[in-house]
């Protein structure tokens, strides 16, 4: 494992995801982990991320020395350069000379452990205050720029390379070069990890964790929770049962995708809850978006607890386990970056006894989403599972502006369908990062349909770009595109006679309309 040590800025999942790039499996540590407990991980290399302080500021966090003398390789980016640089006697000086942003680097030293092979004027993203002006004794200074002395430093004796820039972000031209020089001629690791052995290791720990008992795992239509159960059918074939609701307010194809082509690439047991009367009549009469969403949460978790309770009913050896599709991200931002496994986990939600405990299974709790994507494509599932759009878990119901009724989420469907449609056909689905279709039901506007006056419901398309929908632009795509949609979309859906584009960002507009 190379160990990413974070000091409390984005850099480090970043950093993390490049170094698996490379093909070496990275972990993400707190900086304030003790030395002694990140050298008990064996770690091959240490990598210190960026952060936020000057390494003058109180409270800065540092490490102790012992890092840098274990003989375990280092590489410090930013922050942990300067870290370096102070811990092990160089000079850094908070005398205001500051580098934010893309920034002209000069190697000094052609052909270096990292610089090897990449030009001598190269193009890098900054983004500090203070500056290093002399390197610890035994270090050779390898680059600088105009404003920075000491841009780079490296100590191949004692294995310990830095950088004063991000190496890890796309501006920084040969970035991933360089990281990879620490990698493989630094440190001497060899590129190993791939998706190959990621489900290797994964179907041994969970057959080592189930044993014989059986597990139960929700399916949503998602990609994490499908990758998740393919794994666990993988390792454990039938002593795993999935469990699907249909609540009736997923857009056309998606259940007969879990139901047909899901089970036909995994052989899984799978559990269909058809629950969209139930669903229909507990919505009727609602409008208000808030109130929706809680009555869909709230009959999915009864749905889905009574599914349970059958199963534990069923002949067979005892149901011990849930698995569920939780990512790297969740458990780094829940703190529990530091690679617990194991967590044991009540999950007594109302509705099923309270002696009822469940151990989890997480077998994706070690990767980012690109990579679980890759682990699906290893095992099999089809594309429209492992390369779907995010869609929220209230489904259609809150795409309608209005009361949610069979018609409408019929007329909602086909809809959607045309626009997914010609969006993939116009190969524009990496481009978009979703594009809620929205029925406005409560509104109608006159329009002209052969010769005949009519008086319809418009369709909202809302295409965004977006890298984590936390901000989100509104995607200009092509004009043509919008028009076969347009023209599509009123011509064969009936009752709408009008679509417009929301040109709203996020903020102020959020991404669903409800
Ligand atoms: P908003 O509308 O908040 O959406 O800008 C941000 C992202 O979250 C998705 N979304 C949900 N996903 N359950 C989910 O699993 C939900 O209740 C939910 N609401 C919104 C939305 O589709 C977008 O990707």
């Amino acid at each position: 494992v190379v160990l990413v040590v974070d000091f409390g800025a984005q850099y480090a999942q970043l950093i993390a995801r490049r170094v698996r790039e490379a093909r070496v499996y990275s972990e993400i540590v707190p900086s304030s982990m003790p030395v002694a407990e990140m050298l008990a991980k064996n770690p091959k290399a240490i990598i210190l991320s960026g952060g936020p302080s000057s390494v003058y500021a109180e409270g800065a966090p540092r490490l102790d020395r012992e890092i840098f003398e274990a003989g375990v390789p280092v590489f410090g980016m930013c922050y942990g350069f300067q870290l370096m640089a102070t811990t092990l006697g160089g000079t850094v000086d908070d005398n205001g000379a500051r580098e934010y942003g893309r920034t002209p680097l000069t190697v000094s030293k052609i052909g270096s452990t990292l610089f090897e092979g990449t030009p001598a004027e190269q193009s890098v993203w900054m983004s500090h205050g203070d500056a290093c002006s002399a390197a610890p004794e035994g270090f050779t200074v390898t680059a600088s720029t105009d404003v920075v002395p000491v841009a780079a430093f490296e100590n191949d004796e004692k294995k310990l390379y830095g950088v004063q820039y991000h190496p890890e972000v796309l501006h920084s031209t040969h970035g991933q070069q360089i990281l990879e020089h620490f990698l493989y001629r630094g440190a001497g690791i060899e590129p190993t990890w791939t998706t190959h052995n990621v489900v290797e290791e994964q179907v041994a720990l969970i057959r080592e964790q189930v044993g014989t008992k059986r597990a139960i795992c929700g399916l949503s239509g998602g990609v994490d929770s499908a990758v998740a159960a393919a794994l666990v059918q993988k390792a454990i074939g039938s002593q795993l049962t999935c469990v699907y609701v249909d609540h009736g307010l997923m857009r056309k194809g998606e259940t007969e995708q879990v139901e047909k082509d899901f089970v036909a690439a995994t052989g899984v047991q799978l559990k269909v809850v058809d629950a969209q009367e139930r669903f229909l009549t507990a919505l009727a009469g609602v409008s208000d978006p808030e109130t929706k969403r809680k009555i869909i949460g709230r009959e999915f978790i009864r749905v889905f607890e009574q599914a349970q309770l059958e199963i534990l009913q069923e002949d067979g050896p005892e149901v011990a386990f849930l698995v569920q599709g939780t990512l790297y991200p969740d458990v780094v931002e829940s703190g529990g970056g530091t690679g617990t496994a194991n967590i044991k986990s009540h999950h007594n939600v109302g509705g099923l006894p309270d002696d009822i405990e469940f151990e989890l299974v997480e077998p994706l709790r070690k990767l980012f989403k690109d990579e679980v994507r890759m682990v699906g494509q290893e095992l099999g599932l089809p594309d429209e599972i492992v390369q779907r759009q995010p869609f929220p878990g209230p489904g259609l119901g809150i795409r309608i502006v209005g009361e949610v009724t069979k018609d409408r989420l019929d007329l909602l469907r086909e809809a959607d369908a045309i626009a997914r449609e010609e969006l993939t056909a116009a190969g524009l689905d990496r481009e978009i990062w979703q594009c809620p279709v929205v029925l406005l039901a409560d509104v109608r506007s006159v329009g002209v349909q052969g010769d005949g006056r009519t008086y319809g419901h418009p369709i909202v398309l809302r295409p965004v770009s977006s890298e984590d929908a936390m901000t989100a632009d509104w995607t200009r795509m092509p004009y043509d595109v919008l028009a076969k949609i347009s023209t599509r979309i009123t011509n064969e859906v009936a009752d709408v006679n009008r679509v417009v584009l929301d040109v709203t960002s996020k903020p102020p507009g959020t991404i669903e309309w409800e």
